[in-house]
């Protein structure tokens, strides 16, 4: 389940604009920040193929990368805060969600959440609307290099790992997949891509 080739297709800010061929897709959602287009040059092995930035709301369109010339990743601008005017970010929660809701070649929405972090108020609310929605979902904690000390206050990724999930637990009838990922280390990239060839061939 390796990446071959990878090409950016293009940007869409209405789900009538995306590509039109049908090919299974997999779309990249999450806080502002989270890590989505670190998460997606991870997966293809380039530096700058979705651009990525320290500021919060660097992505701003539904954007298609068309790999191994048979499937898509999608990257998503975030949710939550972003260096962005409030106008805007309703506008890119209103087709993130109407693109969640009609594009049937969507496979499956890759929910990041920062697992250097413990829980937010909005990812909460966010897994919320994809359960209540019936989205089928795979969790994926980012930034799981990142180790807090203790003394400091901080908690573990796998602290906040576990936490989540008992807090989403009573959105969903069975517990969504979850996988443990660093765009640093590249932890999870193999383990995404199988998940992801697997959840094709279905
Ligand atoms: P928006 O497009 O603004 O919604 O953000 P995004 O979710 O696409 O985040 P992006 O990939 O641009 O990364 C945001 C910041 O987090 C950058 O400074 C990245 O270098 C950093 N970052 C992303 N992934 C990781 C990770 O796995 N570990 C660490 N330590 N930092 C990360
Ligand atoms: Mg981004």
């Amino acid at each position: 389940a390796q990446v071959d080739c990878a090409e950016f297709i293009k940007s869409s800010v209405k789900t009538e604009e995306c590509p039109s061929d049908g090919l299974p897709e997999f779309a990249l959602v999450g806080r502002s920040n989270v890590g989505k287009s670190s998460l997606l040059n991870s997966l293809v092995r380039r530096k700058r193929l979705a651009l990525t930035s320290k500021k919060p709301g660097k992505t701003q369109c539904i954007n298609h990368f068309k790999i191994n010339n048979n499937w898509y990743l999608v990257d998503l601008p975030g949710y939550g805060y972003a260096a962005a005017p409030q106008e805007l970010r309703t506008d890119w929660d209103k087709f993130t969600k109407d693109y969640f809701l009609n594009r049937p070649n969507l496979v499956s929405v890759f929910l990041l959440i920062d697992a250097s972090i413990p829980a937010k108020t909005i990812d909460l609310e966010y897994a919320s609307w994809l359960g209540r929605n019936q989205i089928p979902m795979t969790l994926v904690f980012t930034k799981c290099d990142k180790r807090k000390k203790k003394k400091h206050g901080g908690r573990r990724p796998e602290e906040n790992i576990q936490n989540f999930q008992e807090l989403i637990r009573e959105f969903f009838q069975t517990a969504p997949p979850w996988i443990m990922t660093s765009s640093i280390t590249n932890q999870g990239r193999d383990e995404i891509l199988l998940h992801m060839s697997q959840l094709r061939n279905y």
